[in-house]
């Protein structure tokens, strides 16, 4: 696969691994057993998935993702919902900022970041087994030149 690409995958992987202890400290909530240490890195940890890099990988999917629209590849859905699934990760992520300060409850507050990290998920398998298997195979060299040019 292209070395974008595997950027890109490597990114992933690292974030699942993020997403794999936030879900053990949710779990810990669930069970009544964490402390407020636990609660503060568990949004210690989601701000690292709000933070440059996440925004900087997806500016950087988008660059492939507008390179693709101008191929004659056929543009899966799943693809097109991509770009609406950037834009509101980012709005999403500042959400659930903002419940480290609020009085709501655990249970709320647990429901609203295992929805997120469904809907991560979700992303992230339409990328990795529809999208980038799509701009490996359509985009031409020059097409990748230009995306590294712009590339963060
Ligand atoms: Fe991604």
């Amino acid at each position: 696969m292209n070395v974008l690409l595997n950027e890109l995958h490597a990114y992933h992987h690292e974030v699942a691994g993020k997403i794999n202890r936030v879900k053990a400290l949710l779990q810990k909530l669930r069970h009544e057993s964490a402390g407020s240490d636990d609660c503060k890195l568990l949004f210690k940890m989601l701000e690292a998935l709000h933070g440059e890099a996440e925004r900087h990988h997806h500016e950087n999917e988008e660059l492939i993702r507008r390179a693709l629209l101008t191929t004659e590849a056929p543009i899966h859905p799943r693809v097109e919902d991509i770009e609406r699934d950037h834009q509101a990760f980012g709005r999403i992520a500042g959400q659930l900022m903002m419940l480290e300060d609020s009085t709501k409850e655990t249970s709320v507050i647990a429901a609203a970041i295992d929805d997120f990290i469904t809907k991560y998920y979700d992303h992230m398998e339409a990328e990795e087994n529809i999208f980038f298997p799509m701009a490996d195979k359509w985009l031409s060299g020059i097409q990748w030149q230009e995306i590294k040019r712009q590339w963060h």
